[in-house]
């Protein structure tokens, strides 16, 4: 039933999909890296193929298999995905950004394995670009850019400030301290704002449940005189 409504609601559209965890070199046998599966961001690639959109997966590290019939991307770092994804901007309707983007990077990257050889080191870091922000500035009009944002506390005030900070025209937020929205995990508990205010706070659902909603809302969207 849901795939004959659904299906063709991002006929025509190009949905570009950030997902996993970026990863930054330490040295050749060493990187940083965040938490992420991949899960929810590939769940979302699938789901725009199937509701006909034809999709770009630019995927970090992840734990699971990419969807079939999506154009798959792989990067390591996000100086990377960044490169990926603005060369890729211009043809996009929608940009959704559920990669987890480390913030920082080492300052320096060594050639060879670093030797144990003090007792104590100290690695500088250097904060990377920030993709969805980058996206926001860029974007046109009529480009619709989705970003997430994970947290322990005050999710509200953080979700909207991320919100306004990226230019986001939807923001999907999960306290990742809530049962069933960890990561890792095949379900999520998240809650979707936009400029206004709470669109809407879904209850447990899976992953792909959570995508069709959230493709929905952003088909909803597109193309409303924006
Ligand atoms: N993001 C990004 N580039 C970065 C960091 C984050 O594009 N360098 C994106 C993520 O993909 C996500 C959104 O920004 O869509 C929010 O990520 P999050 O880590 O929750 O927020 P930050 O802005 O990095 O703030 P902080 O980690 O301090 O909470
Ligand atoms: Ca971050």
């Amino acid at each position: 039933e849901r795939f004959f409504q659904e299906k063709r609601l991002l006929e025509g559209k190009h949905v570009l999909v950030t997902a996993g965890a970026t990863v930054e070199r330490i040295d050749p046998v060493r990187y940083l890296t965040n938490d992420s599966s991949g899960k929810m961001g590939y769940a979302i690639a699938e789901e725009a193929r199937r509701m006909g959109a034809s999709v770009t997966l630019v995927t970090g590290k992840a734990s699971i298999a990419a969807p079939t019939g999506v154009t798959v991307v792989k990067v390591e770092s996000a100086l990377e995905m960044m490169e990926a994804v603005l060369s890729r901007l211009p043809e996009q309707d929608v940009i959704i950004k559920a990669a987890a983007v480390a913030d920082y990077r080492p300052a320096e990257q060594a050639e060879h394995k670093i030797k144990k050889n003090e007792d104590e080191m100290t690695m500088r870091m250097v904060k990377n670009p920030d993709i969805a922000q980058a996206v926001g500035e860029r974007k046109k009009p009529s480009q619709l850019l989705v970003g997430f944002a994970a947290e322990t506390q005050h999710l509200e005030t953080f979700a909207q400030e991320k919100l306004k900070k990226k230019r986001c025209d939807l923001l999907v937020a999960n306290d990742v301290t809530m049962e069933g929205a960890g990561f890792g995990t095949d379900t999520n508990v998240v809650r979707i704002y936009d400029s206004g205010g709470l669109v809407e706070a879904l209850p447990l659902m899976s992953k792909g449940q959570v995508a069709a909603r959230l493709l929905t809302l952003v088909a909803d969207r597109l193309g409303k005189g924006r």
